[in-house]
């Protein structure tokens, strides 16, 4: 900690200097620091390497090390090191727990965690308790107590903990937060959001490619469908809330004066993937046989102690066009992603719809402002590439992320409580306060500054 200490005074200092300067490229408007973040990354897969790429483009970071079981990640994530001009890392991933070898090397400053769910919070655990400044990928845990994990060991160790929720940076997402934060909707009421993605031809493929053919998963498929398949077979549960509640939870500021209460879930029935693997792989596949035990559209209503509602949908196995479902409303109007609209009382016309776009540029975000032309124009992702530069930034100061462990708990709580109150005929479930109290006088996060 002693040595990050000091690297932390030196990049201050260089941090303070940071410029923006059209046309050039991330690497060489970003940092520039002599003294570099010294980044490992456990798991490169198809999230861990685009993390990789995003960090590449940067000058103030160094790939220290990298850790994947599969050899032919590694072997992919080597070669854009190399082709980046980055030195090469040390490499781990001889075994599942191989990650802890890496954990023990001084010089990392900070963990990237991209693996499957069932990895993320031993490793996230174990990455602060070697105090590593720590980012894991969405959800962070499965179970009350992991969530609980998370938290008691951010306060044990001092690590911090950023969940990588990207869509919290995405561009009509933080307009609609700065105007939540200027007060155009008024007192918020209500939200709505979700993770409505038909994930079909990534829950199963014919273990060549990733997506769109075949029916396999587990161990005869490849990527996600290795082990993500298996949570759709095993719980009827919203097992992906952080990408809708994520932004939501920053517009009303959980844990932060606001929490979450209590969640009641309902399941619809469960026939989307069955006949996915009837029309794909016909009715004698032995996977044709399988009950997958969630339900095809999950709904769940939080409520916060703030008096507003939260309806969060999970709604993945049907045939659909992507939709996050955001809608944000106060005492004085609303937005809708859907129909991409937006109605203020006294400036729209009464009882009519404005498209959303002219709204979204006035409040266009300092981020997106900033650096938001570069970001897509070069391809880099644009809100993947801010999740990324959030959590440099953070780790260089060694401070709380905007996205901290309590946010990881809360938002990934949402899949144990929803579990459990589907299985109870929808009964209201409590959500423990991982705060212990404190969101009462935990101050609201500063989102809305150019920095990240
Ligand atoms: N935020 C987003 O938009 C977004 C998008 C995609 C995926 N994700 C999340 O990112 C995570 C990874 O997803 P993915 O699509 O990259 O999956 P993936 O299956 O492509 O990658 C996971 C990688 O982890 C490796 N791995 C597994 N066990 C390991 C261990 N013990 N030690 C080291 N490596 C291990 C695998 O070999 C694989 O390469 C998931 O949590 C997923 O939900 C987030």
């Amino acid at each position: 900690m002693n040595s990050r200490r000091n690297f932390v005074k030196k990049t201050a200092i260089a941090g303070a200097g940071l410029s923006f300067l059209p046309n050039v490229s991330f690497g060489s408007v970003l940092g520039g620091s002599q003294d570099k973040l010294k980044l490992a990354f456990i798991g490169v897969g198809l999230r861990g390497t685009n993390h990789l790429n995003n960090a590449l483009h940067r000058k103030d970071i160094e790939v220290a090390a990298i850790c994947d079981v599969d050899p032919e990640r590694i072997k992919i994530a080597l070669k854009k090191i190399d082709d980046a001009g980055f030195s090469k890392p040390k490499v781990f991933g001889d075994s599942d727990y191989d990650y802890r070898n890496l954990l023990e090397l001084k010089e990392v400053d900070a963990v990237i965690i991209s693996t499957p769910w069932l990895w993320h919070t031993r490793m996230a655990v174990d990455s602060m308790k070697a105090g590593k400044f720590t980012g894991v990928e969405v959800s962070a845990a499965n179970t009350l107590e992991e969530c609980w994990d998370l938290v008691n060991t951010h306060e044990e160790t001092g690590s911090h903990l950023m969940i990588l929720e990207n869509v919290n940076y995405r561009r009509d997402v933080l307009a609609v937060l700065n105007m939540v934060k200027q007060n155009v909707f008024g007192e918020t009421i209500h939200f709505r959001c979700g993770y409505q993605h038909d994930l079909r031809g990534v829950f199963f493929n014919d273990g060549k490619t990733a997506y769109g053919k075949g029916v396999e998963f587990g161990d005869k498929g490849i990527s996600e469908s290795k082990w993500r398949t298996k949570h759709n077979l095993l719980r009827n549960a919203d097992v992906y809330p952080t990408h809708g509640v994520g932004p939501i939870a920053a517009m009303c500021d959980i844990n932060r004066g606001n929490r979450f209460l209590s969640l009641t879930s309902h399941a619809t029935k469960s026939r989307g993937l069955h006949k996915y693997i009837v029309d794909n792989g016909g009715e004698n596949h032995p996977n044709a046989k399988l009950n997958f035990k969630i339900g095809d559209v999950i709904t769940s209503t939080i409520e916060t102690s703030n008096g507003e509602t939260i309806i969060v949908t999970h709604d993945c196995s049907l045939p659909r066009p992507y939709s996050l479902g955001f809608r944000v409303q106060g005492v004085e109007g609303l937005w809708e992603v859907d129909g991409n609209r937006i109605y203020v009382e006294g400036k729209s016309k009464p009882h009519q719809w404005d498209a959303a776009d002219e709204w979204l540029k006035k409040y266009d975000h300092p981020l997106w402002q900033k650096y938001g032309e570069l970001a897509t124009g070069a391809g880099h992702g644009g809100m993947d590439f801010f999740v990324m530069n959030a959590f440099v930034e953070s780790a260089k100061e060694n401070i709380a992320p905007p996205m901290d462990a309590y946010d990881a708990a809360a938002w990934s709580a949402i899949t144990p409580l929803s579990e459990l109150s589907i299985e109870n005929n929808g009964e209201p479930q409590d959500f423990p306060d991982f705060t212990r109290g404190n969101w009462i006088k935990r101050k609201p996060y500063n989102w809305i500054k150019d920095t990240y």
